[in-house]
């Protein structure tokens, strides 16, 4: 077995949203790079995940050249229903922030930086192992791993980019006294189903009702995607098909929507809730983005965009870095990026509290929880808080 070296600008753990789009990113200014994913390319494809995009995502990836099947397939949003108390309340994005979403599933994202990547001929190594970090304090560290075909190999490169999600290893190659982590874990989880049906309404529902929080999204028109809040530790085989539309249809029933239409299920799965924040997001040279530096719960729909912003500030710290010999934005990286995360930590948090029950509360913290939604229904400046964080807050805030 060889030990190949290679010597690259950027060495990028992970072909996610993050590793892949900033691997674009670096390669429009010149900055070379290679990508190292564990999981095979049909695996990166296939995984669903979010699939709400802000505006600024949906601009940046029309920058990239990558609009194309996005503005084709993509659904825009122009609003959302909060619906509580059987009633739908509709938040108009466009006419609180001139702005509005686009629904574009992750893994559709992912196929189309993947597409791009692999077209310009830059490396992309799918199904790499034992891949480790080191001498990240040095000029030129290291990354170690065996390639598809066992092969054990060497990056050596100026910078590494952590964007290998929340298990991944960059995190860890952080010392423990430099490190500080800050968390929450919610006392419930989501069931998600991705099934061949009509939507229910053209809009996304957010729904706080008393048998637990749901929410109705889309992937296309015939491909519909929901959620209702089960248990921490919910068994999935105790949800066979009829209890799920059962449980949607109850959670939705009232006032204003039609009735829900079933059809087949085609994926389903179970997401733990967390909110996680690691400080700071460069050690060296090494430099965190994404879920392997922070988590939000999905209500708000903020993962991947968060994921896409850390990459953006990162791509123009490194660009700066190399055309101008100025390395201050690196320097301020994990300050610029954490001042706009805990933002949207914020938000992700509020919306997870606001629309789900909590076994644990107790009838003053319900009563708040109305108190919030009735607010929100009533109160334009209310909505347009909720609506300018929906659509996504500026890059740098
Ligand atoms: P990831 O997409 O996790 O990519 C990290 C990549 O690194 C992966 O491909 C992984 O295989 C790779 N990797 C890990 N370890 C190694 C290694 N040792 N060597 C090489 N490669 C490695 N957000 C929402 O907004 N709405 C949702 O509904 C939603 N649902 C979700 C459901 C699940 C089950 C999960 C896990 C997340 C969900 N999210 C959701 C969050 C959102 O998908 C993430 O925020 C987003 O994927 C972050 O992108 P990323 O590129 O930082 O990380
Ligand atoms: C979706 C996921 C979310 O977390 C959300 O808030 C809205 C939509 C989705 O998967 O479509």
């Amino acid at each position: 077995m060889s030990e190949e070296l290679q010597n690259v600008q950027v060495g990028i753990i992970g072909a996610g949203p993050a590793g892949l789009l900033l691997s674009l990113l670096l390669a429009r200014v010149g900055i070379t790079s290679v990508v190292l994913e564990a999981r095979s390319r049909d695996y990166c494809e296939g995984r669903i995940r979010a699939g709400v995009l802000e505006a600024g995502t949906v601009e940046l990836l029309d920058r990239l050249g990558l609009g194309e099947r996005l503005h084709r397939e993509g659904i825009v949003h122009n609003g959302v229903d909060l619906r509580f108390n059987g009633e739908s309340h509709r938040i108009d994005l466009p006419a609180l922030t001139g702005k509005s979403v686009m629904v574009y599933g992750q893994h559709e994202v992912v196929k189309d930086l993947i597409e791009a990547r692999i077209a310009a001929g830059d490396p992309l190594e799918f199904e790499v192992s034992a891949l480790s970090i080191a001498e990240v304090t040095s000029a030129r560290p290291t990354i170690s791993y065996r390639d598809r075909h066992g092969n054990a190999r060497t990056v050596r490169c100026d910078f590494i980019a952590g964007c290998d999600g929340f298990h991944g290893p960059s995190r860890q190659a952080i010392p423990a006294d430099v490190l500080r982590v800050y968390e929450r874990v919610y006392p419930y989880a989501w069931l998600g189903i991705l099934s061949e049906s009509p939507a229910i309404t053209g809009e996304l529902i957010y729904v706080n009702h008393e048998r637990g929080f749901a929410l109705f999204s889309q992937r296309s028109h015939l491909v519909q995607r929901m959620y209702l809040q089960c248990a921490q530790d919910e068994n999935i085989e105790a949800w066979p098909d009829e209890r799920i539309w059962d449980e949607l249809r109850a959670r939705v029933a009232g006032n204003d929507v039609p009735d829900l239409v079933s059809g087949p299920i085609l994926q389903r799965g179970i997401t733990p809730m967390r909110s996680f924040v690691a400080e700071p997001m460069r050690y060296g040279n090494l430099f965190l983005a994404g879920d392997s530096a922070h988590i939000v719960p999905p209500t708000g729909a903020k993962g991947m965009n968060l994921a896409i912003a850390d990459v953006t500030i990162l791509a123009e710290a490194m660009r700066a870095y190399y055309a101008d010999g100025t390395a201050h934005e690196l320097e301020t990286y994990s300050e610029t990026c954490l001042r706009r995360i805990w933002k949207v930590e914020r938000f992700s948090w509020w919306m997870t509290a606001m629309f789900h029950r909590d076994e644990n509360d107790d009838a003053f913290g319900h009563r708040l929880q109305q108190a919030e939604l009735d607010y929100l229904s009533t109160s334009r400046s209310a909505q347009t808080a909720l609506a300018e964080n929906y659509v996504g807050l500026p890059l740098r805030v």
